[in-house]
């Protein structure tokens, strides 16, 4: 017979020669959530996922370095909220003491941090609030914009390797990049979440950071998705213009055409993000009993870089890491 593909998966070696796609520690970014108490506290709906001290915060970076995983990304939770999101810009901030205190202990660890209001606002939106002409209540774009800013010229200021805002506010890219060459910090990129979707896969999350709208959705600036390729693409090109430094589309999952069409369409670097709800999916259906966990993780981060992701934002990048050493 001619064709006989199986020939070329006889063995572990013969398999190994041809693989295409490669997944390693250094392609994952750790999330680390952090909050103002020194104690460490479980996420119930993110089991092995908790919420730390700065000190802990610490920890968790050097945990990452020592498996090969070289960037964190941080999500600060404040004790006091109120509408504006103040401490997400305040001088002494939660996630700017995380920032100085990772990049005092780990210079050669790359510090991200999440730019956004929602973690910050007692309301739990993305940016200040504003009411219609019909008195609906919705985010106040331009408003959000001068906050955003702010917050991520804070973040540098503290030590952050990379800002990546995730608001979805209009002009977002451009107003940070413009406060960032203007505070001195032209080095620093942004990492743009650029397509992203109104999901419920931001589920645990919420839970895990307090941030679920208090009053309706994220509907109005987040992506419907429902929407296809031309939306993706527009938001892509659109943050790209105002000088975004990589992609991201998020989540990844139900979204893996997304991925690929930006990394056959434009040529700055693309990152997944992996997001609570996906992991929870995976956490249940292992404890349940139903599916084997080190498999079905590197097969799902696997399947992202296939679609096309350089880098890959995952809750599971401690024990993949582990998992990859292995072998
Ligand atoms: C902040 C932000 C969110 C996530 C990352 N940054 C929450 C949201 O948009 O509601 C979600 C990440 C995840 O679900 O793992 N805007
Ligand atoms: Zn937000």
């Amino acid at each position: 017979m001619l064709d006989r593909p199986r020939r070329l998966r006889r063995t572990a070696g013969l398999r190994a020669l041809i693989r295409e796609v490669t997944l390693s520690p250094s392609h994952f970014i750790h999330p680390i959530f952090v909050h103002e108490q020194e104690t460490q506290e479980p996420i119930a709906t993110m089991p092995g996922v908790s919420r730390h001290s700065v000190a802990g915060a610490v920890e968790q970076a050097r945990m990452a370095r020592d498996l090969g995983i070289t960037s964190v990304i941080l999500f600060g939770i404040p004790d006091e909220k109120d509408p504006q999101g103040s401490q997400a810009y305040a001088e002494g901030g939660v996630i700017q003491r995380a920032a100085a205190a990772i990049k005092a202990a780990l210079p050669e660890v790359t510090v991200i941090t999440d730019t956004c209001l929602c973690e910050y606002t007692d309301h739990g939106h993305c940016g200040p609030l504003c009411q219609t002409a019909d008195g609906d209540w919705t985010v106040d774009n331009d408003a959000a914009l001068e906050l955003l800013a702010q917050t991520a010229v804070s973040q540098a200021r503290a030590g952050a390797d990379v800002v990546a805002p995730s608001a979805m506010m209009d002009g977002q890219v451009g107003a940070i990049r413009a406060a960032l060459d203007a505070a001195g910090y032209e080095h620093v990129p942004v990492m743009a979440y650029a397509v992203k979707y109104a999901s419920a896969y931001y589920g645990p999350f919420r839970d895990a950071a307090g941030s679920a709208p208090s009053v309706g959705n994220r509907a109005s600036y987040q992506m419907d998705p429902a929407g296809g390729e031309r939306e993706a693409l527009r938001e892509a090109r659109l943050d790209a213009e105002q000088g975004a430094d990589y992609l991201m589309v998020k989540p990844a999952l139900a979204y893996l055409d997304m991925i690929r069409l930006l990394r056959d369409s434009f040529d700055l670097p693309l990152v997944a993000y992996n997001v609570s709800g996906e992991y929870a999916l995976v956490k249940a259906a292992v404890q349940a009993g139903y599916m084997d966990e080190r498999r079905t993780v590197l097969e799902t981060l696997t399947g992202m870089r296939r679609a096309g992701a350089d880098a890959i934002i995952t809750y599971h990048a401690l024990d993949a890491a582990r998992w990859l050493r292995e072998g």
